[in-house]
């Protein structure tokens, strides 16, 4: 069975994305210090516990637990939080990602799935997003999955690794088995937070921004559910390892709905409606983010099945009334 190390598999993502590797005949080995996932989210192979940063742990792991590929999840990711903390962004996402290469170069393992982000493209000129759109980030945290896609090519022309770059909109639901879901702290997405404020676990959601030029005045985003994503990665590792070319995808859906209709669902979902009140708009927010998915549909054969929005709320809502 082929090994993969998934760092940072006990968090949200990538905890779907071990269960997607699985059903694929892979084994899954989770690296993960545990500093924002869940031992429970490790279900479907063995969790080393530890942090990216120990160089000694991850050559050790790489070679003993006979490593053929890697899927790189582990980040910190959130956005107000790396223009406060720079340095805490730069020191986990970049450098602790460049001792991860360094590790897999020394290894002889030439795959790897990473995770970037639609915060590369900053504000974006045009929607929907294509790939070569400039990538001119407005934040920190952008700018660490920048500096690593960077990397990754750079790397990849000298030490012969291969790599996809795959740059996640807005990642949504759960497993739809409610084996997994997202379990952020402290949580700032809109959906868990939507739905804990209609089930009356949180105080009334705050739409951030009500004067955007949107249909509704509230911002647009392009949601996909979380397996989806998984699924998506397991497409790219098959291509990496079956010899296939580098590549830069993004991962959404195409369409974009915004922050009140995300609402109008949810109430729909809940049978009730969600509470909420205005506020100003969040620093950095642009007013829409939508993917041209068509990359990802072309190259690695991807097809988002889950990721309409009542399925995203309905998987979503099952997790969070566990
Ligand atoms: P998450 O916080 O749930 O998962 C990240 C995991 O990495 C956690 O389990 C954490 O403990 C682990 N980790 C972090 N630093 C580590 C280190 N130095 N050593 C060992 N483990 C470490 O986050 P997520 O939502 O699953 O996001 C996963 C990846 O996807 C991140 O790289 C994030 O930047 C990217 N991403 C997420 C979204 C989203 O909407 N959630 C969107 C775009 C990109
Ligand atoms: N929003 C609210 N109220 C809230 C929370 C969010 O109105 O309480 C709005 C935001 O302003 C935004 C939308 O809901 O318009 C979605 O916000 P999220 O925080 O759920 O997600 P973001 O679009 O801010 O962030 C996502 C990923 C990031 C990635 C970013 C790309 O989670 O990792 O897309 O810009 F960086």
């Amino acid at each position: 069975m082929t090994r993969v190390l998934v760092a940072g598999g006990a968090g949200y993502i990538g905890s779907h994305a071990c269960k997607a590797l699985a059903r694929a005949g892979f084994m899954p080995v989770t690296l993960d210090s545990l500093i924002n996932g869940h031992e429970q989210a490790v279900r479907w192979g063995p969790l080393v516990k530890g942090d990216l940063g120990d160089r000694a742990l991850l050559g050790r792991l790489l070679t003993e637990e006979k490593i053929e590929a890697v899927m790189h999840f582990a980040a910190y990711l959130y956005v107000g939080e790396s223009v406060e903390q720079p340095a805490k962004y730069y020191a986990n996402n970049v450098t602790n990602t460049l001792g991860l290469l360094d590790a897999m170069r020394d290894a002889g393992i030439s795959s790897i799935v990473f995770s970037s982000s639609a915060a590369t493209y900053g504000t974006p000129e045009r929607n929907p997003i294509p790939e070569d759109h400039p990538q001119l980030p407005i934040n920190p945290y952008g700018e660490t999955k920048l500096a690593v896609e960077r990397a990754l090519k750079w790397y990849g022309g000298a030490y012969g690794i291969r790599w996809a770059a795959l740059r996640y909109f807005n990642a949504a639901g759960a497993d739809p088995d409610g084996e997994t879901g997202e379990a952020h702290d402290p949580e700032t997405h809109l959906v868990p937070l939507v739905l804990e404020a209609g089930m009356g676990k949180r105080p009334p959601v705050k739409l951030f921004g009500t004067d955007y030029p949107t249909p509704d005045g509230t911002a647009v985003r392009d949601y996909v559910h979380v397996s989806d994503l998984a699924d998506a990665h397991v497409l790219a590792l098959k291509r990496l390892m079956a010899g296939g070319e580098s590549l830069a995808a993004n991962l959404g859906t195409g369409d974009g709905y915004s922050v009140r209709q995300i609402l109008d669902e949810a109430g729909r979902a809940l049978g009730s409606p969600i509470p909420h009140e205005n506020a100003p708009r969040r620093a950095g927010d642009p007013a829409e983010l939508v993917a041209d998915p068509s990359l990802a549909m072309r190259e690695l054969g991807w097809k988002p099945t889950r990721s309409d929005l009542p399925t995203i709320l309905k998987t979503a809502l099952a997790w969070h009334r566990r």
